[in-house]
């Protein structure tokens, strides 16, 4: 062990909402009961920016301001995005405008003002690419993280404990496997500075594809349409149609912070019934709104006598090739396997995302892992001799439900994991002074 380097009671792989929420946690208890544990998070952005290639203009939010960071723990608190509002000036007119929902814009400056509170515990521009056991007699003490610098310098830091919260990865096709690295074919993760880049190397796409049928394949779609007039836009999808997001309020109750133990206490099975039940809460869905004005534009479209746009479902990518004129997909009909071949000048991927820490950067500490099921606490099971604890944010639908990748359980699931390692500190604290 490098003794040279610096040892936290915990560190946090990413800086996004679900760590910044915990570092409120965190800095409440310093405040209120005193606790010290020391900390830092590593973030791999140059700052702080919450799905920067995805701030739309003209998109919202799609739940309510009220659950932001810590309103629905503690209203009083002086994070919250009313008292955001408050200091900025803007709270007597965000009323004046009659919603809860505001721009995805606006909350990404709340929680950017959140997160400047707190550039002392966080080190932006570094992307953790190891986590290893330190082995000693037998057992892991703690755990080296190491992180890189986009200038290609290595960090080495050394863990008590660890909080993984770095989000979701972009879901490729298999089908765009190989094509992937080729500018014209665009993740919705990257589309906003991926599109501008392709504009200023290729020109203007004048046909464009977008695959999928969730939020971001909509409003990508819209974009498009806004942003290049004239240009010929397929918005290809497996389903049957575009469905709308079910934010109904007796269904938004499982999105609930105490809904979290309702669920946690039912049997494996029912719980992966209760995901695909309520699958469309939030995936493959779209706001309704956004449905209708762009069924409206296709309708114009019609009247005006012109039809560059087309909705086509039930169709997925069988072939995708590449030449100098386009990216050429092969799609094929899910009823009938009828195939037809087209041309884009640009193909975005609305496809989503995949969330699996264990073959990403927990994969360095993968056999001391026994389950990739955390507990209510969200800590993973690991096997005996392993003092660290490794919190898992985000990537724990199957136990604690679909608010795990969303905001709406950040304020209690921040108290939860910060109270679960105060009370391990505490009972290594009496055990060494029994002992
Ligand atoms: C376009 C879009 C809009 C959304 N809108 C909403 C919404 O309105 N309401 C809602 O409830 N949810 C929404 N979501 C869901 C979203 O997951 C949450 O809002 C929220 O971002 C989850 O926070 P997080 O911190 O867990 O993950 P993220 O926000 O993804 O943050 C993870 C952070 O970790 C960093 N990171 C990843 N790997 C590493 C590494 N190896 N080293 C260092 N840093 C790393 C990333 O750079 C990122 O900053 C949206 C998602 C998307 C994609
Ligand atoms: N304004 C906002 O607040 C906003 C904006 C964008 C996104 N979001 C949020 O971000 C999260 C993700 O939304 P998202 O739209 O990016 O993803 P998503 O909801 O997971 O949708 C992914 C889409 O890609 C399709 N897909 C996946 N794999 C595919 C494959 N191999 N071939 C063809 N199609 C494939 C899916 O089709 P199938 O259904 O056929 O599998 C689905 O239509 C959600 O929580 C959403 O609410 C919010």
């Amino acid at each position: 062990m490098n003794r040279s380097a610096p040892v936290y009671d915990l560190l946090g792989v990413g800086f996004g909402p679900s760590n910044l929420a915990l570092a409120i946690s965190l800095a409440e208890a310093s405040e209120q009961q005193g606790a010290q544990l020391p900390h830092l998070f590593l973030e791999r952005q140059p700052d702080f920016a919450w799905h920067p290639d995805m701030l739309i203009p003209g998109s919202d939010m799609q739940i309510s301001c009220l659950k932001d960071l810590v309103s629905l723990r503690d209203p009083t608190s002086r994070y919250t995005f009313m008292n955001y509002l408050h200091a900025h000036g803007r709270l007597a007119r965000f009323a004046n405008r009659k919603t809860f929902f505001p721009s995805r814009a606006e909350f990404d400056d709340y929680l950017r003002w959140v997160a400047r509170h707190f550039d002392d515990v966080c080190a932006y521009g570094e992307t953790v690419i190891r986590v290893e056991p330190v082995v000693e007699q037998q057992a892991v003490t703690m755990l080296r993280v190491t992180s890189e610098t986009c200038a290609g310098i290595r960090k080495a830091r050394y863990a008590r404990n660890l909080v993984v919260a770095g989000g979701g990865e972009p879901a490729i096709p298999d089908a765009f496997s190989d094509v992937a690295v080729d500018d014209r074919v665009i993740h919705s993760a990257n589309y906003l500075s991926a599109i501008d880049r392709l504009q200023e190397r290729r020109g203007a796409p004048r046909r464009i594809a977008v695959i999928g049928s969730g939020q971001s394949a909509a409003e990508i779609f819209m974009d498009l349409h806004a942003r290049f007039p004239g240009a010929r836009n397929d918005l290809i999808f497996r389903s049957h149609g575009l469905s709308p997001s079910d934010d109904s309020p007796f269904v938004n109750e499982i999105f609930d912070p105490d809904f979290t133990d309702t669920l946690y206490a039912r049997p494996r099975a029912e719980r992966l019934k209760f995901l695909q039940v309520f699958q469309d809460t939030n995936y493959g869905v779209v706001d309704l709104e956004l449905i209708e004005r762009l069924y409206a534009l296709l309708y114009e479209q019609e009247v005006a006598g012109v039809s560059p746009h087309r909705v086509l479902p039930l169709s997925e990518v069988a072939g995708v090739s590449r030449g100098n004129d386009g990216v050429t997909l092969t799609r094929r009909s899910v009823i009938d396997g009828a195939a037809e071949e087209t041309s884009y000048d640009a193909v975005v991927l609305a496809t989503g995302y995949t969330r699996n820490d264990m073959t990403g950067v927990l994969s360095g500490v993968r056999d001391w892992i026994t389950g990739e099921e955390v507990d209510r606490y969200y800590r993973l099971p690991c096997r005996a001799g392993f003092r660290p604890t490794i919190f898992q944010q985000g990537a724990n639908e199957i136990t604690h439900g679909l608010s795990d990748t969303l905001l709406s359980v950040l304020p209690q699931r921040s108290r939860e994991i910060r109270d679960a390692l105060l009370a391990e500190r505490a009972a290594e604290t009496s055990g060494e002074s029994a002992a």
